[in-house]
């Protein structure tokens, strides 16, 4: 291929004339589009047949290109067809949704341009400020000063707010972990934690050379809740024993159960003692938008960082993590290292909008602040409030058609839009040693069966169903129908016990 200059193109096998893009493009968005409209009345997950998984494993290095219609038709039987679950209504299982439609759209014509989104002057850039500052603004949290910066995911949200946290707290005690590390022989940092907190903080303050040995397990209560009392408790003892109380990370949202830890309680301690308050809001931090939920969530807006998925309850396609800090000075401190052949770091509008790499770890970034910004502004507040408070509500009947049949038993409150419960049959006591396994045995049999798809976790030692309710295309008849389901499918599975 030629260019319009008659010059040959160095990568001629990648270049696609205008028309034959716009073709291919035209079959790939009806292909997308079929898959969005047809998925409610598929199964919501399918395994990948052996013999395609060895196909697909074992397929040979192509010497020559492909026929661009073939690619498609193999990522369309491939990839299109056996999908995680998580795009239909009925997956109710980790904390991922189907994506909003106007995100996709939004990230094709950013993965057009590929601007990478660590800086230089250019239109992702300004949305990148835009939609973090509208991220804010929908929780409430202050921009003056801050800085929002969108990541992979929650996990690299975290890690990213604990390594302030480290640096602030090193740099308050008159040492620089930059230049230090973590083997300057100083007082060990602690940081206070539930164990209901989600894996990624265990996982951060491994890799910020913390230890998990530093990482405390604050205990809570009956409602998965951080007990305030026992926080203060071991922040006096681990002063007593010399070590450097700097941080902690409260879930605003957890997990297993959907618990807000008492933040605003939380907020007051970390002031008292002078100490970093992280909330790690991955999976509920918008779970503030629902007015009756607000309350729970005052003392968010007083922390130093919040970590929030924009891919998780907000639908925009995975990836994009976000990470709100109060004070972006402190954050640029913590992360920026500008070489020479970056040096334009500063040419851009720098007291409103600087690059974003130097407030992480990441140079080349996609710009995921466009399908971010679409698909706030396809909502709008009132559009994201809505769905909120629908998600929650839905799950407070669930609870209730839960708690209501004899043979289902909710095991932790309903408190966002998490429901936790297990099959029971009559007769089988709570205690009863084989309802672990039977319950592995309804979810394995439930998901095998494709109506629905969810994914177990453990409270307090026994197995339970969690139904985590987040999916944009989930409706109130999805949701009611899954005791009946559940019902029916531990009936059949109880059989053989
Ligand atoms: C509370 C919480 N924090 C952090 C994470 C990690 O987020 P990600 O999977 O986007 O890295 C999750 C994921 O489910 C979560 O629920």
């Amino acid at each position: 291929m030629v260019a319009k200059n008659g010059s040959p193109i160095a990568g001629a096998a990648l270049a696609m004339e205008r028309e034959a893009f716009r073709r291919l493009g035209e079959r790939a968005i009806a292909l997308a589009a079929d898959h969005i409209a047809d998925r409610p009345a598929q199964p919501a997950h399918r395994a990948v047949p052996l013999e395609k998984r060895r196909r697909i494993l074992g397929e040979a290095l192509p010497e020559s290109g492909m026929d661009a219609d073939a690619i498609l038709d193999r990522l369309a039987d491939d990839l299109l067809a056996y999908p995680f679950g998580n795009d239909h209504p009925r997956y109710f299982g980790y904390v991922v949704t189907a994506p909003a439609p106007i995100g996709v759209l939004a990230d094709i014509l950013a993965r057009t341009a590929n601007s990478p989104g660590g800086g230089e002057d250019h239109g992702g850039l300004y949305l990148h400020y835009a939609a973090t500052r509208w991220v804010g603004e929908l929780i409430g949290f202050p921009a003056e000063g801050g800085m929002g910066l969108l990541v992979p995911g929650g996990s690299t949200a975290n890690l990213t707010g604990l390594a302030v946290a480290r640096h602030v707290a090193a740099k308050a005690d008159g040492w620089d972990v930059r230049a230090e590390g973590m083997q300057g022989g100083h007082r060990p940092m602690v940081l206070y934690a539930t164990a209901e907190a989600h894996s990624c903080v265990r996982k951060s303050v491994e890799l910020l050379g913390i230890g998990s040995a530093n990482l405390r397990a604050v205990p809570t209560g009956a409602d998965h809740r951080m007990d305030t009392a026992a926080l203060k408790a071991s922040i006096a003892a681990d002063r007593a024993a010399g070590r450097r109380p700097f941080c902690v990370v409260a879930s605003a949202g957890t997990v297993n159960t959907g618990a807000v830890d008492p933040l605003a309680e939380i907020a007051d301690i970390c002031a008292a003692e002078g100490i970093w308050l992280h909330v790690d809001g991955a999976y509920g931090a918008f779970g503030c938008v629902d007015p009756a939920m607000a309350p729970r969530y005052a003392g968010m807006e007083r922390a130093d960082s919040v970590a929030l998925d924009p891919h998780k309850w907000l639908g925009v396609p995975v990836d994009c993590g976000c990470v709100l800090v109060r004070d972006g000075a402190a954050q640029r401190a913590a992360f920026s290292l500008v070489p020479d052949y970056l040096s334009g770091a500063d040419a851009v509008d720098a007291d409103t909008v600087r690059w974003p790499m130097e407030f992480g770890f990441d140079l080349t970034t996609p710009v995921r602040a466009a399908k971010l910004w679409a698909v706030i502004a396809h909502m709008g507040r009132k559009g994201v409030a809505r769905m909120v408070t629908t998600h929650i509500a839905m799950a407070r009947r669930l609870g209730a058609l839960v708690a209501a049949r004899a043979e289902l038993e909710l095991l932790a409150p309903v408190m966002l839009s998490v429901v936790c419960f297990r099959y029971r049959p009559a007769g089988w006591a709570a205690d009863d040693g084989r309802l672990d396994k039977l319950n592995q045995a309804v979810v394995d049999a439930l998901n095998a069966d494709g109506t629905y798809h969810i994914t177990p976790t453990r409270l307090e030692g026994r197995l339970c169903l969690r139904a985590c309710l987040i999916n944009y295309r989930t409706t109130d008849a999805d949701v009611d129908g899954l005791p009946d389901h559940v019902a029916a499918i531990g009936a059949q599975v109880a059989r053989q016990f």
